[in-house]
């Protein structure tokens, strides 16, 4: 790969290019960086580079003639991406080190001052990077920071392959804790399971060591991540839920919960909705209402949608009795309880994703009525946090609290920005 870097400050990069595996992988021709002084395609008599800025305001704006002769002259012969390191920028990120490595050549224009003029970006650069959200004094560090990212993807600059695939970002996680020698630094021990030569066990403390990791610092990163594939059902329950006394009661089913309650899960990949009920009677109305979509001649047309998510339905006349149902086939089960109300023990979303691997199957359970009966909080591994709204009221529905709650849980989230496969 060939990099060229424009800069005012060219001897910036001297020592960051000579010393490790970035020199190594230079002198192997795994890179071939080129530094450029901006200063030396100026016009201007005085050999300067920057000017006021038109409108008024503190500090100066690099013109664009000498950065524009600079990358005209340096790409003459060969074409590069051209990037402009800017706060501006889109965000950098491991996928845009992994994108950018696949490129044959790249381009840096490092600023300075208050920035560099509009028209050189609008005329002559493919994109704006930014480094983070921070101010630095110039582009250089962001350039060399990009350049460091970069190179160790390209084949043979790095020695062990295997140590980039581990790496942080690389799963949409973020990398578990390493330890090496001595055993116990003054009395903190190495964690035994790293000791103990279970290959098996080790993979999966340094899983969940990612995952708790990841949940605490970088939360945004769980929803997107790939590592985080769970499996789950939910289920509305009739039974035991709370009547507005406070007591136990049971709901009535209604035919629109069925059909929402099964596109909901349908949506978002459950491998069943249960319904839940002790009363026979609702129980055989929803497996006729099933039985009358998919076994109709329903499959093919309007209605295609609507058998397609019924067919996860289930019903089941408790909570114990669809849980030894789902225990057949995921051998660890988890419940995960919602309410209305936030209790001391509530787990947010993102809490939750940090836990999800330690079931095989979780069930989701949504109450009708005044919410689940103490009985099944009790009964819950954890209770999910309340959705929280604009202020106090957040008496939603019943389909609608349950349709925010299984995409917050899981459903694929973007940032803006975002590219659509990554
Ligand atoms: C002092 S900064 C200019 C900041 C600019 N006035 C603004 O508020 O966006 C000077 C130069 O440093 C570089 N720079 C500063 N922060 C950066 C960041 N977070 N990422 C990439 N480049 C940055 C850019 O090349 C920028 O033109």
């Amino acid at each position: 790969m060939r990099v060229d870097i424009l800069s005012i400050f060219p001897s910036f990069f001297d020592s960051i290019f000579s010393e490790s595996l970035l020199k190594k992988a230079i002198e192997a021709r795994v890179i071939d960086i080129q530094v450029h002084d901006i200063r030396e395609y100026t016009k201007d008599k005085h050999r300067r580079t920057d000017d006021e800025p038109y409108g008024g305001g503190a500090g100066m704006v690099m013109t664009p003639q000498p950065i524009v002769s600079a990358l005209e002259a340096i790409t003459k012969d060969a074409p590069a991406r051209r990037i402009l390191l800017t706060p501006r920028g889109k965000p950098f990120r491991q996928s845009d080190a992994v994108r950018l490595s696949k490129e044959k050549r790249l381009l840096f224009v490092c600023g300075r001052y208050e920035g560099v003029d509009q028209r050189v970006t609008d005329g002559f650069i493919d994109e704006e990077i930014s480094l983070g959200d921070f101010v630095l004094n110039g582009g250089e560090i962001a350039a060399a920071a990009l350049v460091e990212s970069i190179f160790r993807l390209l084949p043979g600059a790095v020695g062990n392959s295997e140590s980039l695939e581990t790496e942080s970002f690389e799963r949409g996680l973020l990398e578990y804790p390493h330890y090496t020698r001595p055993e116990d630094f003054q009395g903190m021990k190495v964690p035994d399971v790293l000791l103990s030569g279970h290959h098996k066990k080790i993979e999966n403390w340094r899983r969940e060591e990612s995952l708790k990791q990841t949940a605490k610092v970088r939360p945004d990163l769980l929803s997107k991540s790939d590592a985080v594939s769970t499996q789950f059902s939910i289920a509305l329950v009739h039974y035991p839920v709370l009547g507005k006394d406070g007591q136990p009661m049971v709901g009535s089913i209604t035919t629109i919960d069925v059909h929402d309650m099964a596109r909901i899960g349908r949506t978002y990949g459950a491998r069943s909705v249960f319904i839940i009920t002790p009363v026979e009677d609702q129980k055989i109305m929803v497996d006729r209402l099933k039985s009358h979509w998919i076994e109709g001649d329903f499959l093919k047309g309007e209605f295609e949608r609507r058998v397609e998510a019924l067919d996860i339905m289930e019903t089941a006349g408790s909570v114990e009795i669809m849980l030894q149902k789902v225990k057949k086939r995921s051998k660890k089960v988890k419940i995960l309880a919602t309410s209305a109300i936030e209790s001391p023990s509530s787990i947010t979303p993102e809490e939750w994703r940090a836990k999800s691997c330690e079931a095989d199957e979780w069930v989701i359970l949504f109450g009708t009525a005044y919410g689940l009966a103490p009985e099944l909080m009790e009964m819950a591994d954890y209770q999910l946090s309340p959705i929280e709204g604009a202020g106090e009221f957040n008496h939603l529905p019943v389909r609608g609290a349950s349709a925010i709650i299984t995409d917050s849980l899981f459903g694929k989230r973007r940032r803006p920005g975002d590219e659509r496969d990554n």
